[in-house]
């Protein structure tokens, strides 16, 4: 006789075969997007010192790690440069011997078939650490637009496939579509940094990209973490000014975000898992606390149930190995 007062839902945890039939979301190594930091100079591979195993390469040790990539089936980098010379208008973000044009030029060189992502913005390259154009100690909304849409012209000329803007202006994304499409790039797609939160997660990579703000802090133009109907309306703006892809960032502690973003819009939807993050796993990895693969896989298969699509991150290589390994 069967149980009529509660039901049998170990029944499909039985066996292992069982449980891949009823598995519900995937990782695919196609789901991958690579960050990548680019820096001036010879010869250089250096580790970034609050994040493990992610470094700092020269050009010229760019194919060998696009190599790596390639060979563990990721598909997708997103390319961070950190300049040689800093100014008060991020010159070198929208120098056509800039860094990251010189960087997204080599890549498409020597690893064709990759698919050449550029974060847009202005932090790494002006001298006080903004997103944006100064003056007085305020940061100016529209002049910082021109300088971001020479910027993504720049990297689209230099054949970036996607132009990623991520510097949380008003209008950046109409802005730049506009600027895109009368340089001749109508059939460049933007990947809007459409949902970026102010928040303690990224420290890291400022350490990683030489990007702290020499004063104040990004809360006039990053968005505060409580707020979940501002990030619905920031994403929908970002749709209506031409957006193709819209990223939710961090990613752990704002799936109800990427969630809400993608039932609310239908777009594709990244979910960008950012340095500290990565670091907290890493760390507590190292000390043989917690499990990296299996951590690493848990959380990036929760951004997929939570509906991304995508998902940048530190671990891409890892997970395509892991994922591989599965198989
Ligand atoms: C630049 C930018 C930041 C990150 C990506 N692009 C840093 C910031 O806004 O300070 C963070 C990425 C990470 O923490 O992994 N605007």
């Amino acid at each position: 006789m069967s149980d009529t007062t509660f039901h049998r839902h170990r029944r499909l945890r039985r066996t292992q075969g069982i449980r891949k039939m009823v598995r519900e979301t995937f990782l695919r190594k196609e789901d991958l997007i690579y960050p990548i930091f680019v820096v001036e100079g010879e010869n250089i591979k250096k580790e970034v010192p609050s994040m493990p195993d992610v470094y700092h390469v020269s050009l010229d040790n760019l194919t060998e790690e696009m190599n790596r990539l390639e060979q563990h089936g990721v598909l997708s980098v997103i390319v961070f440069g950190v300049p040689g010379h800093k100014d008060q208008n991020g010159s070198e973000a929208y120098a056509e011997e800039g860094i990251v044009q010189k960087a997204i030029r080599h890549i498409k060189e020597t690893n064709p078939a990759l698919t050449v992502i550029a974060d847009t913005c202005l932090c790494q390259y002006t001298d006080h650490g903004h997103c944006g154009i100064i003056e007085d100690g305020v940061i100016l909304n529209d002049p910082s637009l021109h300088v971001l849409t020479d910027t993504a012209i720049s990297q689209a000329d230099a054949g970036a496939d996607i132009i990623a803007p991520s510097n949380m202006m008003d209008g950046f994304t109409a802005a730049i579509r506009k600027g895109l499409d009368e340089a001749g790039h109508k059939d460049i797609p933007i990947m809007s940094y459409s949902v970026k939160f102010s928040s303690a997660f990224y420290g890291p990579f400022r350490d990683a990209a030489h990007s702290t703000p020499s004063f104040g802090d990004r809360k006039t133009y990053q968005m505060d973490p409580p707020n979940r109907l501002e990030a619905l309306r920031e994403a929908k703006s970002d749709v209506e000014e031409g957006a193709d892809f819209l990223i939710v960032k961090p990613a752990l502690s704002y799936l109800d975000i990427v969630r809400e973003v993608k039932d609310e819009t239908g777009m594709p939807v990244v979910a960008y898992n950012v340095s500290g993050e990565y670091s907290m796993i890493k760390s507590a990895a190292q000390n043989g606390w917690v499990d990296e693969k299996e951590v690493v896989m848990e959380k990036l298969t929760s951004m997929k149930r939570a509906g991304a699509d995508l998902i940048v991150t530190y671990f891409a290589v890892d997970a395509a190995k892991w994922i591989d390994e599965e198989e």
